[in-house]
């Protein structure tokens, strides 16, 4: 069952009804400036850190579900409702939202009158613009009322949700011609404010939220719109809110439109105000004059537009397969973008409160955005670096307003130091920026301890080994790219970390994961070394690499598949000799990627245990058979109910792994067959099942031991945005950026036919022709000539390249 329909010309999803199974949401913004919408109006935004500079406030967990946004009511002759169907849930005769690039257009008709509300951030305007077009489509001429809502929160939005015996006294507002100011803490250390005008004359306004709602009322309720009148209430603690009030009139068939602004706005600490206690404004102001006229909120929209245009034109495709087009060309690289702007901080599931930038999170979101805006993945990774120690470990996250590492987390997740290499080295292929490895890098953001990037990387390679237990392979540490296998942490008490709580130090827990990421990442190490002049240490690095596929190969391999892990004890995890947690995904993954068993048929032997253990219709379930106990040895992992996240739960973000092992080992068919049961647009048609978005990756579906199975769940920040991106547009379809040169390799369905990919890197472009035919080991012209290998040589800027290829 669908609840709407893709609309590849306007890049818009388009959802018909307000009934889907979920809020079905959107990220409004792309520098400074965020803000998530659902379908039906609800939502809220925030200046660079959704937890220390919040604008609107937005509660989770509410009944009703998604209730709080960014709301326009109407009265039309004591008929209340609104286009987005939420708060009041009044019936509409036509109901329409569309999510685009950066945008939300929520339209509702009700009575002859259609109410179309754009939502989106202007570039590099550090606001929310809420476009409103009102259209009387009945043959009566309308009067009728239109009110603006939304509920500023008091900026930290968890002392917002906790610090109430403060909160209730410090709300502040300042309401000037119409617009509505909010200050609080203004008045001592805080120095920006934001501002909610509109470009018409206000008939009333609200900001006292009691007086809006009326007291005890839900929105649903509210006593304003339903009254038909403003009550000009200024708000002095308690709870801001801002809406204007407008009158409007329109004959059969008008239309009029009205851009409201919701701004935040900085002043200098010694020059913040007009007057005492009256905020200088001159900011507010200009940002408004910007939208006085409709015609520049409409220049503004068409820049945003153009912005994407840019965006999306590095890496597209064209083929028979509107599913695959649709994702490649569209959803999966803005979802890339969202997840690097956002990281895991702000969503319909994360709160936006608790999770800074993950160092491993944010490394692998690379892999999907480096080449949409390298440079700002070069300012990142400097970000990342920043916050490594020098022993080569690093913060596992930190806050993106301070950069600084948080404390609380720590570190000692030692799968983080590889990732470093893997971002890095993306970055360096996609735009050949080999400068950046003699950057100058502080190690715990302390400048006094600055190295090079390279010694960064260094360090970072350098960690597994250093790090090693028993059987050569590297100690897990409080978890690895598992995040719930703690080996480490044996708690009892309810409540506790399991990623922090350490109670057993024994230093033999290892991961093979790990094992098989240093095989996979490390040769990019060599690589750079090799690259930089440094033989000596290619080699010293690639020695390091077959040492550890000989101990992945002696003591990682089971038999019939890679183990997962030796506990705090020693013991297997995830051997035939255990009972449950037999088999696991990531290892297969990942110690094929690494090149272990590519030879001698471990690589094929351990895909095949995949294939008969973990798949399912929906995706392949990260370990079987699933926990069915707490096993205090292992951690959270076990603490899930069978089938549910990491508990053999379908884990989308290492399914790519096994993708891109599957070309590896030349099974296009069984690749493809894996990519389209987890990607969302192949899902469309069984949203009722799905729940989620069908638009963008879900970090979980559940597996087939969950009752719910094939239900997704955690949309939008997941790594599944980028791993997937990369197995899709690297692996499949088969064209990536190597050092010297833009690697065709495809290995993908036949089903999928003949494509083009149009490659822009390094300013030159490819045009790719490929004939799927199910198999791997094309054959390459380029330019009518044909060539040795598979890497097309870079060529200059400018040029257009035609590459052929064939089986
Ligand atoms: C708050 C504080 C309390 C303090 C009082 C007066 O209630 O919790 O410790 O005495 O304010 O400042
Ligand atoms: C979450 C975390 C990620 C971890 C994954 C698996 O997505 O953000 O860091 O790798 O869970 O546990």
């Amino acid at each position: 069952m669908q609840f709407g329909h893709f609309d590849d010309e306007a890049r818009e999803y388009v959802i018909e009804t307000p009934h889907t199974p979920y809020p079905w949401i959107n990220y409004l913004g792309s520098q400074e400036f965020f803000g998530l919408v659902s379908h039906t109006g609800g939502g809220y935004c925030f200046y660079r850190d959704a937890k220390l500079r919040r604008l609107t406030r937005y509660r989770y967990n509410n009944i009703p579900v998604d209730d709080g946004g960014r709301y326009f009511s109407i009265n039309d002759g004591g008929d209340v409702w609104s286009p987005s169907y939420r708060p009041y849930k009044t019936e509409l005769d036509f109901f329409e939202t569309r999510h685009g690039m950066g945008y939300t257009r929520i339209t509702g008709e009700r009575g002859g009158v259609r109410a179309s509300v754009l939502l989106f951030v202007p570039v590099g305007i550090n606001a929310e613009v809420h476009q409103v077009t009102l259209t009387n489509t009945s043959d009566a001429a309308k009067q009728f009322s239109l009110f603006s809502f939304l509920e500023f929160n008091l900026w930290n939005a968890e002392d917002d949700q906790t610090n109430y015996q403060r909160n209730l006294s410090i709300g502040e507002v300042e309401v000037v011609d119409g617009a509505i100011y909010h200050k609080t803490e203004y008045r001592e250390r805080r120095n920006h404010y934001a501002v909610y005008g509109v470009n018409a004359p206000v008939a009333g306004f609200d900001t006292d939220r009691d007086t809006y709602l009326g007291f005890g009322n839900g929105f649903h309720e509210a006593a304003v719109p339903h009254a038909g009148k403003a009550g000009n209430s200024v708000a002095s603690g308690w709870y801001p809110i801002a809406s204007h009030q407008l009158d409007v009139a329109l004959e059969p068939g008008e239309s009029k439109q009205f851009t409201f602004v919701l701004g935040y706005l900085e002043n200098d600490a010694d020059d913040k105000w007009e007057s005492p206690g009256v905020i200088k404004k001159d900011g507010a102001r200009e940002l408004l004059a910007r939208f006085a006229d409709n015609a520049s909120t409409d220049a503004e929209f068409a820049k945003l537009n153009e912005y994407w245009d840019n965006l999306l034109g590095s890496y597209t495709v064209e083929s028979g397969d509107n599913e695959l087009n649709r994702m490649v060309n569209i959803w999966n690289q803005y979802q890339c973008m969202v997840t690097y702007n956002m990281s895991r901080s702000a969503s319909f599931f994360e709160t936006g409160m608790g999770r800074g930038m993950g160092f491993r999170d944010s490394s692998q979101d690379l892999l999907g955005f480096v080449h949409l805006v390298p440079e700002r993945a070069r300012e990142r990774i400097i970000d990342i670096a920043s916050t490594q120690f020098e022993d080569g470990s690093a913060y596992h996250q930190y806050q993106p307003l301070t950069k600084r590492g948080n404390h609380t987390l720590g570190s000692g997740f030692n799968d983080d130091p590889l990732w470093l290499i893997l971002g890095v080295a993306a970055y360096v292929k996609e735009t050949g920026d080999f400068a950046i490895l003699d950057e100058m890098v502080p190690f715990d953001n302390d400048e006094s301890k600055a190295a090079t990037l390279m010694e960064h990387l260094r360090r970072s390679f350098n960690h597994p080994l250093e790090k090693a237990g028993p059987h050569g392979l590297p100690l897990i540490g409080r978890a690895d790219w598992n995040d719930c296998l703690n080996l480490n942490c044996f708690s009892t008490e309810p409540g506790e970390s399991f990623q922090t709580t350490g109670n057993k130090t024994g230093g033999v827990a290892e991961s093979v994961l790990i094992a098989g990421m240093f095989c996979a990442i490390g040769p990019e190490y060599a690589a750079l070394a090799r690259r930089r002049g440094d033989e000596a240490e290619a080699q010293r690095a690639e020695k390091a690499i077959e040492d550890m596929r000989a101990a992945v190969a002696n003591h990682g391999w089971d038999g019939e598949w890679f183990r997962r892990a030796y506990d705090y004890y020693g013991n297997v995890v995830g051997g035939a000799e255990n009972e449950d947690g037999q088999i696991w995904i990531e290892p297969q993954g990942y110690c094929v990627m690494g090149g272990v068993g590519l030879e001698d048929g471990k690589a094929v032997k351990a895909l095949d245990s995949v294939r008969e253990r973990l798949n399912t219709p929906h995706g392949i379930v990260l370990l079987n058979p699933a926990y069915t106990e707490y096993h205090v040895e292992l951690g959270e992992v076990t603490s899930y109910p069978p089938g549910y996240k990491e508990n053999a739960g379908i884990f989308c973000h290492n399914n790519p792994w096994v993708i891109i092992a599957e070309t590896m080992v030349g099974r296009a068919e069984y690749a493809w067959e894996y990519y389209k049961q987890i990607t969302p647009a192949y899902r469309e048609e069984i949203s009722e099942v799905h729940r989620l978005e069908p638009y963008v990756y879900a970090q979980m579906i559940a597996g087939k031991d969950a009752s719910r199975h094939g239900e997704a769940k955690n949309s939008w920040l997941t790594g599944t945005a980028s791993w997937n991106f990369v197995a899709v547009s690297q692996y499949l379809l088969g064209v990536r950026p190597d050092y010297d040169g833009l690697i065709v390799d495809p290995c993908i369905g036949a089903e999928v036919g003949e494509y083009t990919v149009t490659r822009q890197v390094r300013g030159a472009t490819y045009k790719v022709t490929v004939t799927a035919t199910g198999t791997k080991g094309a054959r390459l012209t380029v330019d009518g000539k044909e060539i040795e290998g598979n890497t097309v040589p870079y060529a200059p800027a400018g040029s257009v390249v035609e590459v052929v290829a064939s089986v």
